[in-house]
């Protein structure tokens, strides 16, 4: 088991690519906090992980109130006494596509919130556990908008403010045996989308998305959940302020 006797913290584990990840590391052998603002959602990913013979707490917390995410990692202190490795998953657009002109402030500022600022309280935090350890493994959810997209402003400007974010800390953290690393995938195949768009919609936009990428398909959480583990990982301890793109060979 990779990830033996760890101790991780799992955000958005309510979530297609959270719960995902959540479930791929405590079958690696980690103990689980999965946080989310969807209780109900992370208590039925951790239902599914004691099924299958894993251990994890919920803990509910939106990720972009301050004090929520300061008492969040006030209780795995409390509960834990130790940190390994913390995946921040929780994000979202709440923007729909517009022109430039219509860039609304208040969905601007909940995505800014919801992804990028979540982000850097949870790793602000987290490292404060960490780095008397001298170990830590940080994973951050970007996506390939980082690289720019002629319809998601905002969203975009928040994962590529998750990627300069990343590299940052890991230039400031190396020193204490802690890595900081962004995924970036293409599309993933999660019922949020499905529930948005409808199943017809849905089918449709998967298939003509799946038609760009060289691979012939779009992501699964599972993909994306692998991704995580290897940067979770020791595989990976040699590597760090580094994105990875789980993409399906789209953007090349
Ligand atoms: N699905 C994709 O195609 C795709 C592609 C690239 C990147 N991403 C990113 O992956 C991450 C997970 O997305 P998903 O596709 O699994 O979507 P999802 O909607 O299924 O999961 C997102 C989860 O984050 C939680 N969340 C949102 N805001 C929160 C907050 N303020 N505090 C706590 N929890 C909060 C939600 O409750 C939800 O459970 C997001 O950051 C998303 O931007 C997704």
């Amino acid at each position: 088991m990779r990830l033996h006797e760890k101790i991780a913290v799992v955000t958005g584990a309510a979530g297609g690519i959270g719960s995902a990840t959540a479930r791929c590391f405590a079958r690696e052998g980690a103990g689980v906090i999965l946080v989310d603002i969807d209780a109900e959602g992370a208590r039925r990913t951790l239902n599914q992980i004691e099924h299958d013979g894993g251990t994890g707490i919920v803990v509910t917390a939106d990720l972009s109130e301050e004090a929520q995410v300061t008492a969040l990692f006030a209780e795995v202190q409390r509960r834990q006494g130790a940190l390994d490795i913390l995946v921040n998953i929780a994000g979202g657009d709440v923007e729909p596509a517009a022109s430039v002109e219509e860039i609304d402030v208040e969905r601007m500022s909940r995505n800014l919130d919801m992804n990028l600022k979540s982000c850097i309280l949870c790793c602000r935090e987290a490292v404060k556990i960490m780095k008397p350890r001298r170990y830590g493994r940080i994973v951050n959810m970007s996506s390939l908008v980082w690289r720019g997209s002629p319809a998601q402003f905002t969203y975009a400007a928040s994962k590529g403010g998750i990627l300069s974010f990343t590299r940052s800390i890991a230039m400031a953290l190396g020193s204490f045996n802690i890595t900081a690393n962004a995924l970036a995938p293409a599309l993933v195949e999660v019922d949020a989308f499905v529930r948005a768009l409808g199943p017809e919609r849905w089918k449709a936009m998967a298939e003509a998305t799946a038609a760009r990428y060289p691979l012939g398909r779009i992501a699964t959480p599972d993909d994306v959940a692998k991704a995580a583990l290897f940067l979770a990982s020791d595989d990976a301890s040699f590597i760090t302020g580094q994105i990875l793109e789980i993409s399906g060979g789209a953007r090349l």
